[in-house]
């Protein structure tokens, strides 16, 4: 068995090798080299699949994905060295599903131990669970808001391995569990988006959405408030009310976030849910003031599940509604957001909270 490196300085990775030969072959790629065939690799002969490429940069990325294609079978562990811990390297390791990422000092120590360690040993794959989602998760939300703030492209694939993380924990568990569990965070941002994409993965689950339709909605629904990542963090984390000033500010929001997806692989339905999530139908909303059928069901099926999560959760200036409470002041919404969706949310506002809108009309 093989221990297969993945390299965009071979000269590198080569010095690197030299201490961990004990542990079995390491075959040494260089993923740059137009001439290399990632077929002539079995990949039922390789034990585990090091990264050593600079991450931030598209050719080494695309260089990696060529040979993950081929050679990762899902129990495959990846480990990803980072030369450079950037937010963009260290999402990129999320977009890849890296088993561990070492960055920093005495690299090569740390890499025959986990190379020496557990992941080696095993065979299956854990499954996935509501732990493992959330950690999944939050570590592609960090870096997706990371990327913004440092005003970095934040490629889908980030985006897309957070939604599948959500939507696998989404089907093992249920929206109320999932929201125990969100609500342990402390980043106001970080637990919105958690919560509305949980929210939007149960929604799309309980429609009895195709599972690529599923994994649209929960993506949209994780994306939907990227532009926060560019907000002021004095007017982002307020612990009060805004003034007249400050709303503005963060109206730019939707907008913001749009100019940042804008031209970077995105989707026009996710482009419209990062624009158009704050539209009414009847024209109320913003930015763009869209009315009825301007607003794409995406949008609108996102647009429930944000007032709905905004409601139910806790900031310092405002008390939770209780989710009960939260679906009556929704469906009081009638005439702004869809009436349709808004009455096929109702199983995911009554497993949210309380038994008591059972009852309710
Ligand atoms: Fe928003
Ligand atoms: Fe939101």
């Amino acid at each position: 068995m093989h221990i297969l490196f993945l390299t965009d300085t071979p000269a590198r990775t080569e010095r690197l090798t030299r201490s961990l030969n004990h542990l079995g072959t390491c075959l040494i790629i260089d993923v740059l080299d137009p001439d290399g065939c990632p077929s002539e690799i079995d990949p039922t002969d390789v034990r585990a699949v090091v990264t050593d490429v600079a991450l931030a940069r598209s050719e080494g990325i695309a260089g990696v994905r060529r040979y993950l294609d081929v050679v990762r079978v899902a129990k495959t562990p990846l480990l990803c060295l980072l030369q450079d811990a950037s937010p963009r390297a260290r999402a990129q390791t999320v977009a890849l599903r890296a088993t561990q990422v070492l960055s920093g000092n005495h690299l090569v120590e740390r890499l025959a131990l986990a190379l020496n360690g557990t992941p080696l040993t095993e065979t299956v794959r854990p499954a996935p669970t509501l732990k493992t989602g959330v950690a999944g998760a939050q570590a592609c939300l960090t870096a997706m808001l990371d990327l913004g703030r440092a005003g970095e492209a934040l490629e889908p694939a980030v985006v897309s391995a957070g939604a599948a993380y959500i939507e696998n924990a989404l089907r093992a568990t249920d929206v109320r569990t999932w929201l125990e569990v969100v609500w342990q965070f402390d980043d106001a941002t970080h637990q919105h988006c958690l919560l509305v994409a949980g929210l939007a993965a149960g929604f799309a689950q309980t429609l009895g959405l195709a599972r690529s339709d599923c994994e649209r909605l929960t993506q949209a629904a994780l994306l939907h408030d990227v532009g926060k990542s560019q907000i002021p963090l004095a007017i982002l984390n307020k612990p009060g009310r805004l003034d007249e000033a400050e709303r503005q500010v963060m109206q730019t929001h939707p907008l913001v976030g749009y100019q940042m997806l804008r031209g970077h692989g995105y989707a026009d339905e996710m482009l419209a849910v990062v624009r158009s999530h704050h539209e009414f139908l009847d024209g109320s909303g913003y930015p763009d003031k869209l009315e009825g059928r301007a607003i794409p069901d995406l949008v609108r099926l996102v647009t429930i599940c944000d007032i709905y999560g905004a409601l139910i959760e806790r900031r310092p200036y405002k008390a939770p509604v209780e989710p009960a409470r939260a679906y009556t002041i929704l469906a009081g919404m009638e005439g702004k957001v869809d009436r349709e969706l808004l009455r096929a949310f109702k199983p995911i506002a009554v497993s949210a909270g309380t038994a008591d809108l059972r009852t309710s009309a």
